[in-house]
Formats: C-alpha cells, sequence, structure tokens
C-alpha cells in the first residue's frame, strides 16, 4: 500500500486514476482547488502553490498535471516537482501531451525537463488526443448541430480512452521497473473525424457528421465560449499540428505497462452513448 497524491483528481483523467489507485487498496489524497469536500480531498491550488507542502507531506508518489486554460504550463508544475524533490518523494509522474517533447523551449516541455533534471525517480506521459473529448469539449457541437467541428480536414488522430491513461498511470506511480522514461500514449487504430462521427451515429442511432472549419472559426468560437485568448489560440496552433498528421502515429505504450490493448472508439462511443442522446 502507498501513499500517493493525486493532482487534477476531480477531472477526466484524476477522478479515474484515484478510482483505480483505491480500489487497488492505496492511500489516495485528492487534490482540489476546491474547498474540500470529503476527508481524502485536499486543498491545493497550482496558481497561488497555496497547500502545496501540506497536499505532498507524507506521500510516497505524486500524479501532475497542469489544468487546461495555462499556457505557461512550467509555472504551475516545476513547483510541484521542486517541493516533491525538497520532500524526498520516491515518483512523481507527469501527464503531458503527444508532441510536447517537439520544441524544447515549448513551456510544457520545459516542465518536462525540469522534472528530468530534478533528481528524483520520474515518468513522463504523453497521451495523444482523448476520445473523452467527444462528451467533453466537442459536445456542444454535436448536441446542437449534430456536428464535429473541428479545422482537422481528413488527418487521422490515434485518440486514446482517459481510462487507459489512467491505468499506465496507476502502473508508474506504483512501480520502479520503468523509472525515468517518458511514454507517448495512444489508442491502438487512427481514425478521421468522419470514421469518428460515423461510430458516434452508429452507437447512438442519431445522425453525427464531421465538418472541417477553418482554424479562425474555432478560434471564434473558443473565445465566445469565454476561454482565455491565450488558451484558445495555443488550442488552434495544436490542432494545427493534428492537421499536418502528428496525431497519427500509434504505439504500444498502454498494451506493454498495462498487459491489456487499448480501448477502441467503439468501447468508448458505447460506454458513453447516454451523453449524445440528451
Ligand atoms: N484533452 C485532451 O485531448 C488532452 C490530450 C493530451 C494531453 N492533455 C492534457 O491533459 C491535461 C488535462 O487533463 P484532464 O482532462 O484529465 O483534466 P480536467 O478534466 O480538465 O481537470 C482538470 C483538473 O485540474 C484541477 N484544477 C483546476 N485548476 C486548478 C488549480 N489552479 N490548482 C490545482 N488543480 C486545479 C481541477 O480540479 P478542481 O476543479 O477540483 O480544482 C480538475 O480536477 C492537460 O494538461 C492537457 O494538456 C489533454
Amino acid at each position: 500500500m502507498s501513499r500517493l497524491l493525486v493532482i487534477g483528481a476531480s477531472g477526466t483523467v484524476g477522478s479515474e486514476l484515484a478510482r483505480q489507485l483505491q480500489s487497488a487498496g492505496h492511500e489516495v489524497r485528492r487534490a482540489t482547488s476546491r474547498p474540500p469536500g470529503s476527508p481524502d480531498q485536499v486543498q491545493l491550488d497550482l496558481s497561488s502553490r497555496q497547500g502545496l507542502a501540506q497536499a505532498l507531506a507524507g506521500t510516497d508518489a505524486a500524479f501532475v498535471l497542469a489544468p487546461p486554460g495555462h499556457v505557461r504550463q512550467d509555472l504551475l508544475i516545476n513547483p510541484v516537482v521542486d517541493e516533491a524533490r525538497n520532500q524526498g518523494l520516491k515518483k512523481l509522474v507527469l501527464m503531458s501531451a503527444m508532441g510536447a517533447d517537439a520544441d524544447d523551449n515549448a513551456p510544457l516541455r520545459q516542465a518536462e525537463l525540469h522534472l528530468e533534471r530534478s533528481g528524483l525517480a520520474w515518468n513522463v506521459i504523453r497521451p495523444n488526443w482523448f476520445m473523452q473529448n467527444f462528451h467533453t469539449f466537442w459536445l456542444h457541437g454535436i448536441l446542437s448541430q449534430g456536428k464535429i467541428m473541428l479545422p482537422t480536414g481528413q488527418a487521422k488522430g490515434s485518440f486514446i480512452d482517459a481510462r487507459d491513461i489512467a491505468a499506465v498511470a496507476a502502473q508508474l506511480l506504483t512501480r520502479h521497473d520503468v523509472d525515468n522514461r517518458a511514454f507517448d500514449l495512444t489508442g491502438s487504430e487512427a481514425l478521421d473525424h468522419d470514421e469518428v462521427a460515423a461510430v458516434l451515429s452508429r452507437v447512438t442511432g442519431r445522425t453525427i457528421t464531421y465538418q472541417d472549419i477553418p482554424p479562425q472559426a474555432l478560434l471564434d468560437g473558443l473565445l465566445q465560449a469565454g476561454l482565455p485568448a491565450d488558451y484558445a489560440g495555443f488550442l488552434v496552433t495544436i490542432l494545427g499540428y493534428f492537421k499536418a498528421g502528428h496525431a497519427e502515429r500509434t504505439t504500444d505504450a498502454v498494451q506493454t505497462l498495462t498487459g491489456r490493448a487499448p480501448r477502441s472508439l467503439l468501447q468508448y462511443a458505447q460506454d458513453h452513448r447516454d451523453a449524445w442522446l440528451e
């Protein structure tokens, strides 16, 4: 049994990670930036660093991510790395993003490098685009217009189910045979958004289609939805990398680290069918 801190524990990956760790018998501390509502929660604000030392105190290992909405991910993550080192944690697992290592000057890569050079035992996981985006970020267009609207052309992505990311993170937090390595995490096949729309249509019985839109149209929509301008621009930029084919690659990391094949998009869609039927 290990004592483990999960940062982002109310989020898509973190909630599933905390659940998996608890059912494996570990003692899990769930960080939230909001006032805690249960005894296993601890308040931690990565922006102000308030609660950081207390959140890490007495833990063996921690999972950290940069909450969406921030483009200087290094400013949020580096203090966690430093505090974990000061407190002598046995391991820190950072969730980054596939492609983050393409540019050493990018803030997320800077955070990866800070961890790699920290002297802590570490793992970095770099997931591809989440399947879960189709019932979170892109849900509104699907419900209101029956459309996935993105500036990604006919490029394919090897979308990954967040539950598989959590399963990998759970492994890495509690074992040491693959310390100090980074893993790109993907699903087992690459699909374009027409193929995604066809799967969602088949599962829901609704007609859901894909519409390729100009980057500016997405930017306008994100700004209208209230996203900070710098983060909206960042999202449009990384969707440009998708369109250029950089999200297409598949890896065998989920299979190798968990012993199970990644979930398919069909499986994901069946498990979340109700989300598109409201
Ligand atoms: N979506 C994708 O396709 C994709 C692909 C690759 C990588 N990623 C990476 O995945 C990460 C997001 O993961 P996710 O989707 O699982 O997260 P999420 O569902 O958006 O949840 C974010 C979490 O961060 C917490 N949080 C927000 N502000 C905070 C603050 N100031 N201090 C501490 N905690 C804070 C939130 O909890 P409270 O509200 O309780 O504080 C929440 O649990 C990002 O780093 C993104 O780059 C995403």
